[in-house]
C-alpha cells in the first residue's frame, strides 16, 4: 500500500463502466443521457437551473432574474422568496414521507435514536422558538460547536428557519480557534452540549467554550445554550447559560418558516487558505438550496428505499450539504454517527452498515487507507450486503485504496462515486454519475451538468489533454461562495485574481492542480498553494506556523506536509528557536501541546524539527518546495540558485 503518487495515478487507465443492474434502475441510465443534459446546461446555464429550481423547490414567491453576474459577485433568482428549512421538512409532511425516518442517529456508547420527518419538524419548529424567545433574530450569527448528535441538526434547520445564519465550528477545534471564529463572524449566541464522545473518551465542549468566551474575550456572545450529552459536571453560568430541554419545555411547536431572500446568508464556514487568518466561507440560500439538491439526487441516485451515510462531520461543508440540506431537501433518510473507528472498535462503521442496512455509504480516503490497514477481516465479518453505491471525497483517492474499496466493501458491484469539490463550492462539482459514467480508479471523472470545469495555465489558456495545470470553472454556479465574510478584498484575491480574467471573463481558481485526460477525465492533483490536507482536514501552513510563534521558544517556524500512507499528508514543522532556549525533547512536546490549543489535535505536527535557519531566497522567502523534499527525506532537486546559502540545506539534512 503506498499513499497516492503522481506516477502510480498517471499509469491508470483501468476502465469500470456502470453495472447494467445499477443503471436499469438509476436517475441517470447512460453516458448519452448524461451528455445529452450537460450539453443542454452548457448551452444555457441559467435556464437548465431554473428549469430544475422550479421543478424541485418550493418558493414562496418566484424569482424575477435567474442570475445576476456581476463578477466575481454572483446572485441567483433574485428576489425569489424561500425557506431551506421548509424545502427540507414542511413539503415532506404533506406526503407519505411525513413518517418516514428522516433521521437515523447512531450515538456512542450505544445510544441511537430515529426522528421521522414529522418528529423533526416538530423538533426544529420548537428549537427555532427557544432562538427567537433568546432575542435571535433574522441576520442574527449564532454559532453551533457540538458533537455529531441530533441536535447539531436541529440547531441548523432551526438557524435557518428563522434566517440567522449558522457558523458551525468542528467539535475538534480549539477555544481559541472557536474565539476567533465567534469574534470573526460576532456571533451573538452559541449552541454547545457538555461534552462529546469521541474514541472511547469525553470531548469537553463545553469547557471550551468557556475557554473561549473568558474573560469577555469573545463580547458579541450574549447566550449559551447546551444539551446534556455526557451528564458530566460542567459549570454553567448564570444569566448566560441555558441548558437545551430546560428552555425547549412548553415551548410552542408552531414556527412557521421565514420566507426568505434567495440571497439571504443561509451560513458562514470557515476553512483555511494560504495565509494565517482563516477564511468565513459565505453561503447563501435558493442557490446552495437547489444545488446541494440536485447534487444529492442525482450522483447518489436517491431513492425512497435508501438509507444513506456520510460519515463526515457536521462541521464540515461535507456534514452541511450532504448529511443535512442535500438529502433532507430530497426526503430522504439520513445517517449521522458519533462515533469513529479506533483500536476498541475497529469494525465500528461495517456494524453501522449491518445494523441499519446502509444502501450509501460516502466516506473519505484516509478513513480506506485506515481501514486497509486493519484489514479486511473485520468488513468480511459484516452482511454488506444493503450496499449498492459508494463514494468518497476530501482528497485524492489513491487507485490501490479504490480497488480496495471497491473489492472488499462493495463487492464489485458498487459504483464508486469519487467527489471533488470545496467548502468554497457548497456542493459537488467533479464525479461521477453512477449509472452512466464508466469511472477510473483515482478520477473524479467528469464535471456535474451545468459545471464548466477547465485546467488552465497562469493565463488562463487550456493546457493540452493530460498535461498539468490549475482547475478553474468558468461560469457561475447555484452553489457558489458569495464571497470571504467581512474581507470581499479576499474573496477577489483568492479565487478571481490569481488566474488573469481571459476576454473579460472570469475563472473561477480552485487552488487545485489537475490534468483532464483525452476522454475528458478529470484528474485532480493536490493542492497547488500552502494548504495541505491531514486526513481529509485542509489546513494552511501559515496558520500552524503562527500559532507556533506565538510560543515565547519560538523565533521563525516554517511547516510543510509529509507524504503519510493513511492521512495522506503529515505536519512537519521547521522550528528556529529564540537564543535562550535549546531544543530538547520537552519542548518539542510543549510545542506540539501548544498547537494543539492554538488550533486543535487536527494540526498537531507530526515531527519537529529544530534548526538554526530555513533555506531562503535572497528575497527572504522560505523555500518551502525545499523544505518538503526534506521532509519526505527525498534528494533535492530542481533549481536551487536562488538559495541565498546553501549551507543550510547540508545543515538541515544532518539534523535529520
Ligand atoms: O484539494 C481538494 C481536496 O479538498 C479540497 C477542499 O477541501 P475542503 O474545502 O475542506 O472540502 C473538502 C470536502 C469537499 C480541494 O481543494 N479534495 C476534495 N475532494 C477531492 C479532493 N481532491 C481530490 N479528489 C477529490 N475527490
Amino acid at each position: 500500500m503506498t499513499s497516492p503518487t503522481i506516477e502510480s495515478i498517471l499509469q491508470e487507465n483501468r476502465l469500470f463502466p456502470p453495472p447494467a443492474e445499477f443503471s436499469e434502475q438509476a436517475q441517470l441510465k447512460s453516458l448519452e443521457e448524461y451528455q445529452a443534459l450537460y450539453e443542454r446546461a452548457k448551452a444555457n446555464p441559467e435556464a437548465f437551473w431554473a428549469e430544475l429550481a422550479e421543478q424541485e423547490l418550493h418558493w414562496f414567491q418566484p424569482w424575477e432574474q435567474i442570475l445576476d453576474w456581476q463578477p466575481p459577485h454572483a446572485r441567483w433568482f433574485v428576489n425569489g422568496k424561500i425557506n431551506i428549512s421548509y424545502n427540507c421538512l414542511d413539503r415532506h409532511l404533506t406526503t407519505w414521507r411525513r413518517n418516514k425516518a428522516a433521521l437515523i442517529w447512531e450515538g456512542e456508547p450505544g445510544d441511537s435514536r430515529t426522528l421521522t420527518y414529522a418528529q423533526l419538524h416538530r423538533e426544529v419548529c420548537q428549537f427555532a422558538n427557544v432562538l427567537k424567545g433568546l432575542g435571535i433574530k433574522k441576520g442574527d450569527i449564532v454559532g453551533i460547536y457540538m458533537p455529531m448528535i441530533p441536535e447539531a441538526a436541529i440547531a441548523m434547520l432551526a438557524c435557518a428557519r428563522i434566517g440567522a445564519p449558522h457558523t458551525v465550528v468542528f467539535g475538534g477545534f480549539s477555544a481559541e480557534a472557536l474565539r476567533d471564529r465567534l469574534n470573526d463572524g460576532k456571533a451573538k449566541l452559541v449552541i454547545t452540549a457538555d461534552g462529546g464522545w469521541r474514541k472511547d473518551a469525553i470531548v469537553p465542549l463545553k469547557e471550551q467554550v468557556d475557554r473561549a468566551l473568558n474573560n469577555n474575550s469573545a463580547p458579541s456572545v450574549e447566550n449559551v445554550l447546551v444539551v446534556q450529552r455526557t451528564k458530566q459536571n460542567i459549570s454553567m453560568q448564570p444569566g448566560r447559560d441555558h441548558w437545551w430541554h430546560d428552555l425547549q419545555q412548553g415551548v410552542s411547536a408552531n414556527c412557521p418558516a421565514e420566507p426568505l431572500d434567495s440571497e439571504d446568508m443561509l451560513f458562514i464556514l470557515y476553512t483555511s487558505g494560504s495565509t494565517g487568518k482563516p477564511k468565513g466561507v459565505v453561503h447563501t440560500t435558493g442557490g446552495y438550496n437547489l444545488y446541494t439538491h440536485v447534487t444529492t439526487k442525482w450522483i447518489f441516485d436517491l431513492r425512497d428505499t435508501d438509507v444513506y451515510w456520510c460519515t463526515a462531520d457536521v462541521g464540515w461543508i461535507t456534514g452541511h450539504s450532504y448529511i443535512v440540506y442535500g438529502p433532507l431537501s430530497n426526503g430522504a433518510t439520513t445517517l449521522m454517527y458519533e462515533g469513529a473507528p479506533r483500536s476498541s472498535n475497529p469494525g465500528c462503521f461495517w456494524d453501522v452498515i449491518e445494523k441499519y442496512g446502509v444502501t450509501i455509504f460516502y466516506t473519505a480516503p484516509t478513513a480506506i487507507r485506515a481501514f486497509i490497514k486493519m484489514g479486511e477481516h473485520l468488513p468480511n465479518a459484516r452482511d454488506l450486503s444493503s450496499l449498492r453505491l459508494l463514494g468518497t471525497v476530501g482528497e485524492p483517492i489513491n487507485p490501490e485504496a479504490w480497488i480496495w474499496y471497491h473489492r472488499i466493501i462493495g463487492k464489485e458491484r458498487c459504483p464508486i462515486v469519487d467527489t471533488w469539490w470545496q467548502t468554497e463550492t457548497g456542493g459537488i462539482m467533479i464525479t461521477p454519475i453512477p449509472g452512466a459514467i464508466a469511472t477510473k480508479p483515482g478520477s473524479a471523472t467528469r464535471p456535474f451538468p451545468g459545471i464548466l470545469a477547465d485546467v488552465v495555465d497562469l493565463n488562463g489558456n487550456p493546457v493540452p489533454a493530460s498535461e498539468g495545470g490549475y482547475l478553474v470553472v468558468r461560469h457561475p454556479w447555484p452553489s457558489m461562495m458569495r464571497t470571504v465574510y467581512g474581507d470581499d478584498d479576499r474573496f477577489r484575491r483568492t479565487y478571481w485574481e490569481h488566474i488573469a480574467p481571459v476576454d473579460g471573463q472570469y475563472l473561477y481558481f480552485a487552488g487545485d492542480g489537475a490534468r483532464c485526460d483525452a476522454d475528458g477525465y478529470f484528474w485532480v492533483m493536490g493542492r497547488v498553494d500552502d494548504v495541505i490536507s491531514v486526513a481529509g482536514h485542509r489546513l494552511g501552513t501559515m496558520e500552524i506556523e503562527s500559532a507556533l510563534v506565538s510560543h515565547p521558544a519560538v523565533a521563525e517556524a516554517a511547516v510543510v506536509g509529509k507524504p503519510d500512507e493513511v492521512k495522506g499528508e503529515e505536519v512537519v514543522a521547521f522550528v528556529i528557536l529564540e537564543d535562550a532556549y535549546l531544543p530538547n525533547e520537552d519542548l518539542d512536546k510543549a510545542l506540539k501541546k501548544h498547537v494543539v490549543a492554538e488550533i486543535g489535535a487536527l494540526a498537531r505536527p507530526g515531527q519537529i524539527r529544530f534548526t538554526d535557519a530555513l533555506p531562503k531566497t535572497r528575497s527572504g522567502k522560505i523555500m518551502r518546495r525545499l523544505l518538503r523534499s526534506l521532509a519526505a527525506g527525498e534528494e533535492i532537486s530542481g533549481d536551487t540558485s536562488t538559495l541565498e546559502d546553501r549551507s543550510v540545506l547540508d545543515k538541515l539534512r544532518e539534523g535529520a
